[in-house]
C-alpha cells in the first residue's frame, strides 16, 4: 500500500464525478416501461426525470427522498468528500425541500486504498452536512475495486411549493446560480494534477440558498444542472413542460479557466454525449466549443431556475411551442 499523501484518487476511477453518469438516452431507454405501485400520494416519481422522488405524507407536508454517489473528481479525499455531499443535498434543494437525515454510502478498495483516506472522505462529508444542518446517521459501505462515495437524503418539501420540471412556463426568465466550467477543469485536473480552487469552492457551495430563494420569489420549475450539463438538463425540463427555451450564450457565467480548459482539448465523453443527445433539439448561432462549454457535465453544479432568483444571471427566457426546442443565440 503507498502513503496517503501520494496516493492521487483521480487515477483510482475511469471516470470522475457526475461525467460517470449512465449517459441520459440510454438511461431513459433502460427505465422506461418500467412501473411500480401507482400511488396518487407519490407527486414526483420517475416520469419527468426530476431530481428526486417526492411522496405526500399528510396536509401540507411531503418527503423528498434522493441519493446520489460518485467516483473520485478530484485527488483530494476531504475535497471528494465535501463535493459529493453538497452534490447528493443538492436534490432536496432542487425541489424546493430542505435536508432532514442523511446516510452514507460507500465503495472502498479495502486492499489498495489506506482506511485513514476513506475517514478524511467520510470527514469531508459530514462537515457540508453540517452546515446544512443535516445529520448523518450510519450508511452501508462495500469492498468495491473502484472508491465511491455520496450520500441518500431525506428532506421536507411544502408540496405546494415544489420545484418540478414539468412546470416552467412561456414568458418567464431562466436563472442559473452557479457559473459552469466545473467539468472541463475537473477533467484538466485529473489529468495534469493541477489544482482548481474556483471549482472546488463552487462543487462545495450548498444549493440551500438558491433552492430557499427559488421557492421565495415563486419559481415552479427548477432543476440542479450535474452531469447532463446545462443543455441537458435545460432539454429535460423543456421537453417536460412543453415548451422551448431561449439561450443567451454571452449571459451564461463561467469559471476562470474553463475556456483555456477547452482549447486545451480537456472535454470529458460525458460532455459530447451530452451535446449529441441534445443537438436534434438545437438551433444554435454560435460555434461548436460554445455548445461543448454549455454541455459541459457538471458536477455539484447550481440550480437552473425558471423564473428570476435574486442574485443570479437570467442566461435566457421560456418559450411557446416547438419540439422543446433550445435556440442557443
Ligand atoms: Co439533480
Ligand atoms: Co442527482
Amino acid at each position: 500500500m503507498t502513503t496517503p499523501s501520494s496516493i492521487r484518487l483521480t487515477q483510482t476511477a475511469h471516470g470522475g464525478g457526475c461525467a460517470c453518469k449512465i449517459p441520459p438516452g440510454e438511461l431513459e431507454e433502460i427505465v422506461s416501461g418500467l412501473v411500480g405501485v401507482d400511488s396518487p400520494d407519490l407527486l414526483v416519481g420517475l416520469d419527468d426525470g426530476d431530481d428526486a422522488a417526492v411522496v405526500r405524507i399528510g396536509p401540507g407536508q411531503a418527503v423528498v427522498v434522493t441519493t446520489d454517489f460518485f467516483t473520485p473528481v478530484v485527488d483530494d479525499a476531504y475535497d471528494w468528500g465535501r463535493i459529493a455531499a453538497a452534490n447528493a443535498l443538492s436534490d432536496v434543494y432542487a425541489m424546493g425541500g430542505r435536508p432532514i437525515v442523511a446516510v452514507n454510502l460507500v465503495g472502498w478498495p479495502r486492499e489498495v486504498l489506506p482506511a485513514e483516506l476513506l475517514r478524511e472522505v467520510l470527514r469531508g462529508g459530514l462537515d457540508i452536512a453540517r452546515e446544512a444542518a443535516c445529520p448523518v446517521g450510519g450508511g452501508h459501505s462495500i469492498d468495491d475495486p473502484e472508491p465511491k462515495y455520496g450520500l441518500a437524503v431525506t428532506g421536507l418539501v411544502d408540496p405546494d411549493r415544489l420545484l418540478r420540471n414539468d412546470r416552467a412556463r412561456a414568458g418567464l426568465p431562466i436563472s442559473l446560480t452557479k457559473p459552469l466550467g466545473v467539468g472541463v477543469l475537473n477533467n484538466r485536473h485529473k489529468s495534469t494534477g493541477e489544482v482548481f480552487a474556483q471549482a472546488i469552492a463552487s462543487m462545495t457551495a450548498l444549493n440551500a440558498d438558491a433552492g430557499r430563494a427559488a421557492v421565495e420569489s415563486g419559481a415552479e420549475a427548477a432543476t440542479d444542472v450535474t452531469g447532463f450539463g446545462l443543455l441537458g438538463h435545460l432539454h429535460k425540463m423543456m421537453r417536460a413542460s412543453g415548451v422551448s427555451a431561449v439561450l443567451d450564450a454571452a449571459a451564461v457565467p463561467y469559471l476562470e479557466g474553463a475556456r483555456e480548459a477547452l482549447r486545451d482539448g480537456y472535454v470529458s465523453g460525458g460532455t459530447r454525449r451530452n451535446l449529441d443527445w441534445v443537438r436534434p433539439h438545437l438551433e444554435a448561432s454560435v460555434d461548436e466549443d460554445e455548445l461543448l462549454l454549455l454541455a459541459d457535465a457538471q458536477t455539484s453544479g447550481g440550480l437552473l431556475v425558471v423564473g428570476e432568483v435574486p442574485g443570479a444571471p437570467v442566461i435566457g427566457e421560456v418559450v411557446a411551442g416547438g419540439e422543446h426546442t433550445i435556440s442557443v443565440r
